[in-house]
């Protein structure tokens, strides 16, 4: 089959806020298709890049009292470790601020200045001055004239009604909450009716569009004539002057999508290509995902930018609905606006890769995250059908080892081999839920196999052929070879579904190649069964989703949402009547700490033995500025085995320094954790309630790094 160039690209995310749950319906599904690609063989690149240029920028930056330049790094390096935490992976992560954004803004101005696209035109804006800046709409409120609600924004109003903000009556600048002055100003517009007959001829039969996209932008734009667009702003303004009009600015939506391009081109300067390749070649796809909300920048402006400029049209634009929680618009005060970083604090990435993808169509219609839906549906598909699978037949592999010639498995192989092209095009067309019924499919046939075969029992023959010293031989090889063949077909068969399932969980796929010793590199694996290899220990590869991971993540979120530095709690009177009760006694301690924290249910040695408790000595110790309540520990475990924590007891320790050479008892097999500020592998262990009043627990002398705690 003939290798693809696709290049690929999702909506720049603004660069004023975190990324959330809501970004990542398009990152995720994004990245499912480029991996996808990849795995086909494709040669194919993702790109995206902050956008990060308009007022809001400005307004944000100012509030922290740092320039538009430093909020900008900041907001780029953690949406970067947010989407690289949910395995999102570009080939080029830019910012529109960037001189290569800027040469090609200059260059499709030009273009579209030449072609007589561009007109000056006095408009009459709203102006605050105090701010001493003209005001966008959304920074202007006011009494809607239409319906008189009052406190509604310059460009719409909940009623419907849709206007300009000079039409609003008492209108108020939401940047100094004072009035403002009309003011004339000269504004550059792109006259995109002037490619009217151009865009309806695309949009109708480019095959770019999905059909309810065609319908929308037919009935609501291209029925009509396209209004001018506005496409300069007067100084101050964060973003590039446009060469030939000093003073003025191109609105952040002229430069956005001309983002994509600098973000290939910084990638093309890497890896000496020519960015042409990408976007002038008609043997190059291009793609953009995006969301219904910005469907209008992109398939009437963005694709009249680039055929007067002389630049391809897009091959596609891939358009989602947008994410509801439990049926609702995503809400802070219900705890439902989840951060993407509040997300990977109580629960693994995998879940949502899934989830999303199970609801991920061609359509555009929006898409629920029903978190007991997505409980249900991770326990069942992938717990109970997929994982199972391999926990269960890997132990009888590691037994055998896989047979050296693929046994008769009543054509099961075959089967799922055969559905390879049906899964890749629903892949292809996005309809990722489509993908995972067939790959699901495949996993109900296997374990089926697998318990029909029963292994158990062979395995148990086996061991009774073993055991006896008359036992025939020849019988003992055919009881190994029946066992050998059960477990060369199950895992098999298994990671058939891997290979299938690789461009939505790519870390099922690292844990299959480390069990098999072996990598998935290409689609076609899921043709070619492993054979002749001996196989490795099972380690757990997904764990049921915890309810109160979902329940801590939703608090965290309303807490958040609260009003920033709510005071601590006053001390309850009981408790201070407590301690003041016990004071003069010594010995007599109170009984609070265990009212505030009861005993736990009753566990077995074997329980506790799980938890692997070492002696550990901090190395380093830091404050991380960023974090409220946070230290960074280095732990040595004796040798050259270090680990890093972060550990949240930087009230109650001021001067970690002083922390540097202790020894302390250290929760050493804890699962490893992303958190904001890098991976935290590990916990110590202390006591008491938080805040100024967390006490490290320390090992007696004599204890050395590495011991084991029993
Ligand atoms: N900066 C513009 C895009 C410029 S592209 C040249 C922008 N940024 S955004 O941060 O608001 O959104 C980025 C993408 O995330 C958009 O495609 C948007 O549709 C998508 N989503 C943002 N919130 C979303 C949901 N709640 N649900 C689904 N997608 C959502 O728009
Ligand atoms: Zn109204």
């Amino acid at each position: 089959m003939k290798k693809r160039n696709i290049l690929v690209t999702s909506a720049l995310p603004y660069a004023n806020g975190e990324i959330h749950i809501g970004h990542l319906v398009e990152y995720l599904q994004t990245d499912v298709w480029v991996r996808f690609q990849k795995l086909r063989g494709n040669n194919c690149r993702y790109f995206c890049a902050d956008d990060t240029h308009g007022t809001a920028i400005t307004i944000s930056a100012r509030k922290k009292g740092i320039t538009e330049e430093e909020f900008i790094a900041g907001v780029s390096r953690s949406h970067q470790a947010d989407f690289a935490a949910f395995g999102i992976e570009f080939d080029n992560y830019g910012s529109t601020n960037s001189p290569e954004t800027r040469a090609f803004c200059v260059e499709i101005w030009d273009a579209i200045r030449k072609a007589g696209l561009v007109e000056e035109r006095e408009i009459k804006q709203l102006y605050d001055p105090v701010a001493q800046t003209f005001l966008a709409d959304r920074f202007v409120k006011g009494t809607c004239p239409k319906c008189g609600r009052a406190d509604q924004y310059g460009d719409s109003c909940d009623c419907g009604a849709v206007y300009s903000p000079t039409d609003l009556i008492d209108p108020v600048s939401t940047l100094s909450n004072t009035t403002p002055e009309l003011r004339t100003a000269k504004h550059l517009f792109v006259e995109i009716e002037r490619v009217h007959e151009f865009l309806d001829d695309w949009v109708s039969n480019s095959g770019a569009l999905q059909p309810e996209i065609v319908n929308y932008l037919k009935g609501q734009f291209l029925s009509d004539a396209l209004w001018p667009w506005d496409v300069s702003r007067p100084a101050p303004y964060f973003g590039f002057e446009i060469p030939d009009s000093p003073g003025n600015y191109w609105y952040v939506w002229f430069d956005a999508p001309i983002g994509y391009m600098g973000s290939s081109m910084q990638w093309c300067k890497k890896h000496g290509e020519d960015s042409d390749f990408w976007w002038k070649n008609p043997e190059t796809e291009i793609h953009h995902f995006i969301g219904k909300d910005i469907c209008y920048f992109h398939t009437l402006f963005w694709p009249a930018m680039l055929k007067s400029a002389g630049y391809s049209l897009p091959t596609k634009v891939h358009i989602h609905g947008f994410l509801t929680v439990n049926g609702e618009k995503m809400s802070k005060s219900r705890g439902t606006f989840i951060l993407a970083r509040t997300y990977l604090n109580h629960l693994n990435p995998s879940y949502l890769r899934y989830f999303f993808a199970t609801k991920t169509s061609p359509r555009v219609d929006d898409l629920d995250l029903n978190f007991e839906e997505m409980e249900a549906r991770i326990n069942a598909d992938l717990v109970g059908n997929v994982v199972n699978l391999a926990s269960r037949s890997a132990k009888f592999a590691a037994v055998t080892g896989l047979g050296d010639a693929y046994p008769e498995d009543g054509g099961l192989f075959r089967q799922a081999a055969d559905l390879s092209e049906e899964i890749a095009a629903a892949y292809e067309e996005r309809d990722y839920g489509k993908a995972l019924r067939h790959i699901l499919e495949c996993g109900y046939r296997a374990n089926k196999f697998f318990e029909d075969a029963a292994p158990w029992t062979i395995r148990k023959e086996l061991a009774a052929l073993e055991a006896d010293p008359a036992a025939d031989p020849a019988a003992r090889d055919a009881a190994f070879k029946r066992l050998q063949d059960v477990a060369t077909i199950s895992v098999n068969l298994f990671r058939q579904i891997v290979v299938y399932l690789t461009p939505i969980l790519p870390d099922l796929t690292k844990q299959t190649e480390e069990l098999l010793g072996c990598k998935i590199e290409s689609w076609s694996d899921a043709g070619r069964p492993l054979l002749g290899k001996t196989i490795g220990t099972y380690k757990h590869m997904m764990t049921r989703v915890p309810k109160e991971g979902i329940e801590a993540m939703i608090e965290e979120t309303k807490n958040l949402n609260k009003p920033a530095d709510t005071p601590a709690e006053p001390e309850t009177d009981a408790a201070t009547a407590a301690e003041a009760a016990v004071s003069d006694d010594q010995w007599k301690d109170s009984g609070q700490p265990l009212l505030d924290e009861p005993m736990s249910d009753t566990i077995t040695i074997d329980d506790f033995l799980k938890v692997d408790l070492r002696v550990g000595r901090i190395v380093e110790a830091e404050q991380v500025a960023e974090a409220r309540k946070l230290l960074k520990l280095k732990i040595s475990l004796g040798g050259a085995e270090t680990r890093q924590v972060f550990a949240g007891i930087k009230a109650a320790y001021p001067e970690p320094e002083k922390l540097v050479g202790r020894l302390v008892v250290f929760v050493a097999n804890l699962q490893p954790r992303k958190m904001k500020f890098g991976m935290s592998e590990g916990m110590v262990v202390a006591s008491g309630p938080g805040g100024p009043d967390v006490f490290l627990t320390f090992p007696d002398e004599g204890a050395k790094p590495g011991m084991r705690l029993h």
